[in-house]
């Protein structure tokens, strides 16, 4: 269920949700809860499902039924997964900032968006967490997807 602490708004990446309260670190946000998609490719799938998605699995695609799916990227997130499809407050939030992740977090397929985030560490493409650097893991540690941390024994 979507918490209520959040709602959604718009931004120059479209829509896009932001605290109307104050949020404590590890609070559920949104979940993915919505339909299954299963493909070869992550490019196989319609663009439309593909840029709103999580990946948990070699081959499976899950959306949301609520506002999972609005949630825009950042290289300096501010929420993270639990398990593979809750997004979590990775830190206190407050009302009127912006919730973001890092898509890498849970994405690892032929998916790609060049990222616009703005942030100091902005990593400019997306799509592949075989490609996340060590500190940048380290710093997500316990805000992986399993099904990548246990792809890559994390
Ligand atoms: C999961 S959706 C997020 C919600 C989206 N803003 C919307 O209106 O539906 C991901 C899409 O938002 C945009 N987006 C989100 N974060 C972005 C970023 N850091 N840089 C560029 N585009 C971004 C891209 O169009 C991307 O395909
Ligand atoms: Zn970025």
């Amino acid at each position: 269920m979507d918490n209520p602490k959040v709602t959604l708004g718009t931004n120059r990446f479209g829509k896009c949700i932001i605290a109307n309260s104050d949020i404590n670190k590890d609070e559920v946000i949104a979940e993915f809860d919505g339909e299954i998609f299963e493909a070869e490719r992550a490019n196989d799938l319609p663009k439309d499902i593909a840029d709103h998605v999580i990946q948990f699995e070699e081959h499976k695609w899950r959306d949301s039924k609520g506002i999972a799916r609005y949630l825009n990227h950042s290289c300096s997130p501010n929420c993270g997964l639990n398990g593979l499809f809750a997004l979590v407050a990775m830190q206190d939030i407050k009302k009127g900032e912006e919730l973001t992740w890092d898509y890498d977090m849970s994405e690892d397929s032929d998916w790609r968006m060049a990222c616009l985030c703005g942030s100091h560490q902005c990593k400019k493409i997306i799509g592949a967490f075989r490609l996340m650097l060590q500190d940048i893991r380290e710093k997500y540690k316990g805000y992986i997807s399993n099904w990548l941390v246990k792809k890559y024994h994390l």
